[in-house]
């Protein structure tokens, strides 16, 4: 067995634990990255598509903005699709500020590449990740590589291990209240060899169910469908997945949805969920460990790299001057944003998909849209929070 010695150990690869350990490298600060996948495997999993303007400058200047700047499409604006009908909300006029789409795998694939050339370590492929101690000051984790068991001792633990983590589990469930909601639907996401339809996204609301056309590169477009959550693939040809989203993106008589070779299908649960506190003796949870949101308003990993933000401010305090401070205030600080990020996540949730049963609920929510891509003051509400609230 061999022990590793570091300042933060950090469970997952994911947005949250690569972009803290680069911030704390960055500080000054050491840190190992455990991932119980592979490298290739994160690289290439296929997720989240929007970064929000705040999330854009941080990567820059942490340094590892380069590819994102050159391929990343910069948005000004998107498009709320209803009764045939596109309205553009311009986040320009807004706000002031744009939104990038540049695929969470691109990322990951910039920070992995970042923190290897800066003598980073990451871990990939360990098995049987456990920690304990993180209520003393004398915090482990114990996994398995190549076989072998071994350890980490640190100084914190940092669960950036997503939703099915083991760093959460591992707090006393007395410790933790729990807010979920679930929703009744899902959605069933394609990525697709067609040029995208249209420069922007479109979020199209239709009586037989939400609709969004997003794209990863000038030549793959990304598209979603509202469906049932446990949607069975095997019931989706690929003839029967274009109709559907032909007819629930239908727009102005001279609009095209562009058709494709289709790369990959999935159906993701929708969800709304968040644990607090977001942190225990010298563990600290961020990201998906400590909250889930509904994909409509691409927020997931936008928020997980918010949180890490805040932990890396406490630690750099800690390493620096020995101020508990920040850290004591981490998850009271996290949550202000994610119970916002909450709320809009679910607001554009209720607002877009369609809810079976009461038809007051379809008038209320085409009244909504009106208003929405009507006002001025709730288009901006709308604008505001999807560029990104302004961090403290
Ligand atoms: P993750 O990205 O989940 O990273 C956690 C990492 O920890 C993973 O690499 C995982 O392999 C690793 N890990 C887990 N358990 C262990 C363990 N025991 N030991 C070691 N490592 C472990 N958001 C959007 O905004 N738009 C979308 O379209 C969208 N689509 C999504 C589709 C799917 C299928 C999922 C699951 C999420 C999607 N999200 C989307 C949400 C967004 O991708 C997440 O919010 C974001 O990835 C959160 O980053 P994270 O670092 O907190 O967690
Ligand atoms: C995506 O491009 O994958 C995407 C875009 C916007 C969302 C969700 C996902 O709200």
């Amino acid at each position: 067995m061999s022990t590793i010695r570091t300042q933060v150990g950090i469970v997952g690869a994911g947005p949250a634990g690569l972009v803290l350990s680069h911030l704390l490298h960055l500080e000054g600060i050491e840190s190992v990255v455990l991932e119980n996948r592979s490298r290739q495997y994160c690289e290439e999993r296929i997720r989240a598509g929007v970064l929000e303007s705040g999330t854009v400058d941080l990567l820059n200047q942490m340094g590892v903005g380069e590819r994102m700047k050159r391929e990343g499409l910069v948005h000004h604006g998107i498009e709320l699709r209803f009764s045939g009908q596109g309205h553009r909300i311009d986040f320009q006029d807004l706000t002031g500020r744009a939104i990038t789409v540049y695929g969470q795998h691109e990322v990951i694939k910039d920070l992995i590449q970042a923190r290897i050339a800066t003598g980073g370590q990451i871990l990939f492929d360990v098995d049987d990740v456990r920690i304990e101690g993180f209520e003393s000051n004398q915090p482990k984790i114990h996994y398995q590589h190549a076989g072998q068991p071994d350890e980490i001792h640190c100084d914190f633990i940092a669960g950036c291990d997503g939703s099915h983590g083991v760093c959460r589990p591992s707090i006393p469930a007395g410790a933790l209240t729990i807010y979920d909601r679930q929703y009744p639907f899902g959605w069933l996401g394609i990525l697709a060899e067609a040029p995208p339809s249209s420069e922007e996204l479109i979020y199209a609301y239709h009586d037989r169910g939400f609709a969004l056309h997003s794209m990863r590169s000038p030549q793959i477009t990304r598209l979603y469908l509202q469906c049932a959550p446990d949607e069975n693939l095997d019931e989706w040809p690929d003839d029967r997945i274009w109709q559907e989203l032909q007819t629930r993106l239908a727009g102005s008589r001279n609009w095209h949805l562009n058709e494709g070779r289709i790369l990959q299908k999935g159906v993701t649960g929708m969800r709304s969920y968040v644990v607090e506190p977001m942190q225990h003796g010298r563990l600290f949870l961020a990201g998906d460990a400590s909250h889930i949101v509904p994909p409509t308003g691409a927020k997931g990993l936008n928020l997980a790299v918010a949180d890490v933000r805040v932990l890396a401010q406490g630690l750099k305090d800690y390493y620096s001057s020995g101020s508990n401070e920040k850290l004591e205030n981490y998850s009271q600080a996290c949550l202000r944003r994610v119970w916002k990020v909450q709320r809009f996540s679910w607001w554009m949730t209720s607002m877009l998909h369609k809810h079976e049963g009461n038809p007051f609920d379809d008038c209320r929510q085409l009244a909504e849209l009106d208003y929405v891509t009507s006002s001025r003051a709730a288009a901006q509400s709308l604008a505001e929070n999807y560029v990104g609230l302004p961090f403290d």
